[in-house]
């Protein structure tokens, strides 16, 4: 299934499909994959160039990256599946999860498998897992080998054209987003290797810049150093649309599965969505709600945040407790990054914050879905928390609001690039 010809047909039926749920669809569908689908077009002239750029190391967000595997399996869910093969291929983003069987196939491939006593997951049997491209751009900047999809791509490219060379000044730390930060102990070291060996090579400290889901696994690693070796090590840490409080989506996807705005079966890719432990860690946290907040209204039963467990088990989705009992913690503390923050976010976008079920909860999409700020994924009492901390480490924050941008504006609008620039050239101002 992967020869030129079936490439572009399934490619043009996604497209097919993305035009037609742009059509039908209310703007809070317009979500990630189709950004990336259809990407905007970065500036790909060079200018003039800045010789003394600062380093920066990138960790890319939820499904920001790709995956390959490498098959040897016991056995498989449909005969058309591929049993064994020779060799890694690219597992996220493969377009074979587009055609009918195909899903099946790739979402037993993909699937992790959670052990409650280790409270450890590991892969689908068989199946081996690998994160290409570490301290390179590629693997970030397009999620398929076909460079179909751009994600990081357009703000790479920008950086570029300021001064910055690929995999030498700009690198990136790609991860296994299925999996959430108490489960990487050898992602953290390869990161702070990484880092490290930048800081040697450009002899300056390094900035970190994340986007989305990135920015906690960047916290989580921050909070595991000391304040030396921070002081050293890092230049400041520049957040794009960081759910530091959770976000609301991540129940609705928990319940009834999120198809990314295209024409896949819900209930399927709901059942790999419950497989990771990164879902049930970005539950929307009491730190960024009051007690009475509705997240979830159904006919029988209207869950706030002292409802998990019921909600959990309402959803016919076990596992999803253990784990995030085990992971809300740190999201709860909320441990200052102890750097210099660029807190970057979009506001002023209707953003979920309600999603309400008729009786066929959890099973159906919501019939109804209730609004409120943000930046059109995460709620803006997520997004502004980093506010807090500037009463709790010496180091500045620095809170950027960008009015009407999506979440995914932070990385290819010009208005947001010029202002990152800004701020690695240290020519940024609050004024
Ligand atoms: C979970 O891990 C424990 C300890 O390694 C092991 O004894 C147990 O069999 C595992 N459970 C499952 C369901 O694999
Ligand atoms: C849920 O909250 C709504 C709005 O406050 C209320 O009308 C409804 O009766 C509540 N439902 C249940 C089952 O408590
Ligand atoms: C920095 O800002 C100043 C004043 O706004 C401007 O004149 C200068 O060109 C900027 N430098 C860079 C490197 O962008």
């Amino acid at each position: 299934m992967r020869d030129h010809s079936q490439m572009s047909f399934v490619l043009s039926l996604i497209l097919v499909s993305v035009s037609i749920q742009l059509s039908a669809s209310d703007p809070s569908k317009t979500n990630w994959l189709l950004n990336v689908l259809l990407p905007p077009i970065g500036p790909e002239d060079a200018n003039f160039k800045h010789s003394e750029v600062p380093p920066l190391v990138i960790v890319p967000g939820h499904v920001g990256n790709r995956l390959e595997a490498k098959l040897d399996k016991p056995a498989v869910v449909h005969w058309l599946c591929m049993k064994k093969s020779n060799y890694y291929f690219t597992l996220w983003l493969n377009l074979n999860m587009f055609l009918p069987i195909g899903i099946d196939c790739w979402i037993d491939n993909i699937r992790l498998v959670y052990n409650r006593t280790t409270r450890r997951s590991s892969n689908s049997p068989g199946v081996e897992i690998r994160v290409p491209g570490f301290g390179k751009t590629y693997s970030v900047e397009y999620l398929d080998p076909f460079k179909l999809a751009g994600y990081l791509h357009t703000l790479v490219q920008f950086l570029v054209n300021t001064g910055y060379v690929r995999d030498d000044t700009v690198r990136a730390a790609p991860y296994d987003w299925r999996v959430a930060a108490y489960e990487q102990e050898e992602y953290f070291d390869k990161l702070k290797q990484l880092i490290e060996e930048m800081y040697t090579a450009h002899n300056k400290p390094v900035y970190l810049l994340g986007h989305s889901m990135g920015n906690l696994y960047i916290l989580y690693f921050l909070k595991e150093q000391s304040q030396e070796w921070k002081d050293k090590f890092i230049n400041g840490l520049i957040s794009l649309g960081a759910p530091w409080g959770g976000t609301v989506k991540s129940l609705a996807v928990l319940a009834s599965g999120d198809n990314y705005g295209l024409a896949l079966d819900l209930m399927k890719i709901r059942q790999q969505q419950r497989t990771t432990t990164t879902n049930p860690w970005l539950l929307p946290t009491s730190q960024a709600w009051p007690a009475d907040h509705v997240f979830i209204s159904t006919p029988s039963y209207n869950y706030t945040y002292k409802d998990y467990r019921k909600f959990f088990t309402d959803i016919g989705y076990e596992d999803g407790w253990f784990k995030w009992q085990h992971s809300k913690r740190f999201l709860t503390d909320l441990p200052p990054p102890g750097v210099e923050l660029y807190c970057m976010y979009g506001t002023e976008v209707l953003t979920p914050m309600t999603y309400v079920y008729d009786e066929n909860f959890p099973s159906n999409q919501p019939v109804q879905i209730i609004y409120g700020g943000g930046d059109n994924t995460v709620n803006k009492r997520s997004l502004s928390l980093c506010e807090q901390w500037k009463d709790q480490q010496k180091q500045k924050i620095h809170v950027i609001e960008l009015r009407n941008k999506h979440h995914f504006d932070t990385i290819y609008d010009i208005d947001a690039l010029q202002m990152i620039q800004d701020i690695l050239l240290g020519n940024y101002s609050e004024h």
